[in-house]
C-alpha cells in the first residue's frame, strides 16, 4: 500500500522532535494530561486563539510554531466543535484533519477529546482518516518533490498517546484492514493501463488469497464455454485477453446466502469502433473503478473477518478497436440467451455486467446483488461528483444503502426506473439495443442491466462521477477515491452480518 504513513502508540509525553496535536472544544480548554504536558504553555492557548481568531470549530487547527516551553517543533490545536447530543463527531474527518496539519512530519496525539467520548469507535475513525488522508499515489514520479502544497506528504507518523497504549493499538486495529481496502482501490484506480491490463489485474485481485479469500480467475476458454459472449464481445477487440475473477469470502454460517458485489472491470475505455475523442481519453484508465472498488471491499471485508458470505465478481476487458473489435450492428447473444444489438461499441460496461449478473445470480442465489460501475457520462450531468448514481428494484435495499451513505459520506441518490425508459431499449433486430438515445442516458443504461436480473434484490451505483477524477475530500486527496469500499463495508457490517 502505497501511504508510507506509520501509526504508533505510547504514553503521552513530550514528542522528542515533531510535533504535539491535542485537542480542545469551543472553550479551548485542554484536558488533564494535554495540560501537564504543556505547562505554562496551557494559557499560550487562549492569547493565540484571540489573535488567531481560532474558535476551537470542528476541524478547525491552530498551529503554534516553536513555542519555548515546552520544547517542542510545534504545537497543533485541533477543534472539536460543540458536542451534538445523539450524534457522533466524523472522527475520520477529525483524523484526516490531524493527518493534512502534519504534512509528512512525525506528531504525537494526546488521545483526550474534551466534552466528547473518545471511545474505541472515536481512535479507529481517527487512524482510518488520517492514512486515507495521507494516501498519495506517486510511484511513477522519478523525483519525489515536496513542494506541491496541496498534495498530502509522504510518509509522516502518528502516534496516539494515551495510558493504555495497548488498547489504542488494539482500538486503531479495527479499522486497519478497511484503510488498505480503500487504498487498494485507489491504487488500482490511479494505475495506469500500459501496466494493468485485464491479466495484471486479475492476478491484483488473486493476491487476496493471502487473507483467506478464495478466489477463482476465468480465462477466455472457460469464460467462452460458459456463454459469455458479451463480455467476451467487448473484449476481441484488444491484444489483451479478458479475464473474470470471482473472489469468495466465507466468514458466514454454511448455510447462509451470500451477498454478492460486481465490478465493471474496463482497463481502458478507448470507446472501440465508436471511438471517443481525443481530449481526456487518459481517463478512460479509471474505467475499472467499479471492479477495484470490489477488490478492495473483499479486502477490507476478508481482513477484518466480516461475519458475512461475501461473493465478488469483476469483469476485466479492454475496449479497443482493432481490426478483430466488435461493430455496431453487430448482434451478441448473452448468457441469459437475451440478445443485444450493439449500437455504440462504447457502452460497452453494460455488456460485461450483463453477462456477471445472469453468472451471479444463477450460480449463487445471493440475497442481493449491487453492481459497481463508471457506467455513463450522463450521470456526472445529473449528479456531479457528490452523490454516486444508485438504481434498484428494491425499497428496502436502497434505503439501507442510502443511509450507510448518509454515515460513511459515501453518498448516494437514487433515480428512477420505470416501463417508459425500459422501452427506449427496445431493438428492431434484437431483443434490445445497447443505448437508448440521447435523454436519460444514466437511467436507460439502469434499464438495460435491470433485463438481466430475475427476482433477486439488486442495486446498480454508476460511480463515473465519484469513483475516478474524484473532487478532493478531507479524506481524499487521490484521483481514484476507492469510493464504495467504506460504503460497502458498513452495509455489510450494519445490515448483513451475524
Ligand atoms: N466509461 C464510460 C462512461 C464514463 C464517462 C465514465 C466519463 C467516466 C467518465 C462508458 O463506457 C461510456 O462510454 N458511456 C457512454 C455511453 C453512451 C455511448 C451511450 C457515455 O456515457 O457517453
Ligand atoms: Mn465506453
Ligand atoms: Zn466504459
Amino acid at each position: 500500500m502505497s501511504d508510507g504513513f506509520k501509526l504508533d502508540f505510547d504514553t503521552p509525553k513530550l514528542p522528542g522532535s515533531g510535533d504535539l496535536v491535542i485537542c480542545v472544544g469551543e472553550d479551548l480548554a485542554p484536558g488533564p494530561k494535554a495540560s501537564e504536558l504543556l505547562g505554562r504553555a496551557s494559557g499560550l492557548i487562549k492569547r493565540a486563539a484571540k489573535a488567531e481568531k481560532f474558535k476551537g470549530k470542528f476541524k478547525s487547527v491552530m498551529i503554534l510554531t516553536a513555542p519555548s516551553e515546552p520544547e517542542i517543533d510545534r504545537l497543533v490545536v485541533v477543534g472539536l466543535g460543540k458536542p451534538v447530543e445523539g450524534e457522533t463527531p466524523d472522527w475520520p474527518a477529525l483524523g484526516a484533519a490531524i493527518a493534512g496539519a502534519m504534512a509528512g512530519r512525525e506528531a504525537l496525539l494526546v488521545t483526550e477529546f474534551p466534552g466528547f467520548q473518545g471511545d474505541d469507535a472515536a481512535i479507529a475513525g481517527l487512524a482510518l482518516g488520517a492514512r486515507l488522508r495521507a494516501y498519495r499515489f506517486d510511484h511513477y514520479k522519478s523525483k519525489k518533490k515536496d513542494d506541491d502544497e496541496e498534495a498530502p506528504k509522504k510518509g509522516g507518523k502518528l502516534t496516539f498517546a494515551g495510558d493504555d497504549p495497548q488498547a489504542l493499538k488494539k482500538a486503531a486495529k479495527q479499522s486497519a484492514g478497511l484503510a488498505d481496502g480503500v487504498m487498494l482501490a485507489r491504487d488500482l484506480v490511479n494505475e495506469p493501463a500500459n501496466t494493468l491490463g485485464p491479466v495484471e489485474f486479475a492476478e491484483r485481485a488473486a493476491a487476496l488469497e493471502k487473507l483467506g479469500v478464495e478466489v477463482e480467475i476465468l480465462d477466455e476458454k472457460q469464460l467462452g464455454k460458459i456463454g459469455m459472449r458479451a463480455l467476451l464481445g467487448v473484449a476481441q477487440g484488444s491484444e489483451r485477453p479478458a479475464r473474470v475473477a470471482i473472489m469468495r469470502w466465507q466468514g458466514g454460517k454454511k448455510s447462509e446466502k451470500p451477498v454478492a458485489f460486481i465490478g465493471k472491470g474496463v482497463v481502458f475505455d478507448t470507446g472501440g469502433i465508436s471511438i471517443k475523442p481525443a481530449g481526456g481519453m487518459e481517463d478512460m484508465k479509471g474505467d475499472m473503478a467499479g471492479a477495484a472498488t470490489v477488490v478492495g471491499l473483499m479486502h477490507a471485508l476478508a481482513a477484518r473477518k466480516a461475519k458475512a458470505n461475501v461473493v465478488g465478481a469483476i469483469g476485466l476487458v479492454e475496449n479497443m478497436p482493432d481490426g478483430k473489435a466488435q461493430r455496431p450492428g453487430d448482434i451478441v447473444e448473452t448468457l441469459s440467451g437475451q440478445t443485444v444489438e450493439i449500437i455504440n461499441t462504447d457502452a460497452e460496461g453494460r455488456l460485461v455486467l450483463a453477462d456477471l449478473l445472469t453468472y451471479i445470480e444463477k450460480e449463487y442465489e445471493p440475497r442481493f446483488m449491487i453492481d459497481l460501475a463508471t457506467l455513463t457520462g450522463a450521470i456526472i450531468v445529473a449528479l456531479g461528483k457528490d452523490h454516486a448514481g444508485l438504481f434498484s428494484n428494491d425499497d428496502a435495499l436502497s434505503q439501507q444503502l442510502s443511509g450507510v451513505g448518509e454515515a460513511t459520506g459515501e453518498k448516494v441518490w437514487r433515480l428512477p426506473l420505470g416501463k417508459a425508459y425500459d422501452k427506449l431499449i427496445d431493438s428492431k433486430f434484437a431483443d434490445m439495443k445497447n443505448t437508448g438515445g440521447r435523454y436519460g442516458g444514466a437511467i436507460t443504461a439502469a434499464q438495460f442491466l435491470q433485463r438481466f436480473v430475475k427476482d433477486t434484490p439488486w442495486a446498480h451505483l454508476d460511480i463515473a462521477g465519484t469513483g475516478m477524477a474524484a473532487e478532493a475530500s478531507d479524506v481524499n486527496k487521490s484521483w481514484g477515491s476507492g469510493f464504495g469500499v467504506r460504503l460497502l463495508d458498513r452495509l455489510v457490517a450494519d445490515h448483513y452480518e451475524g
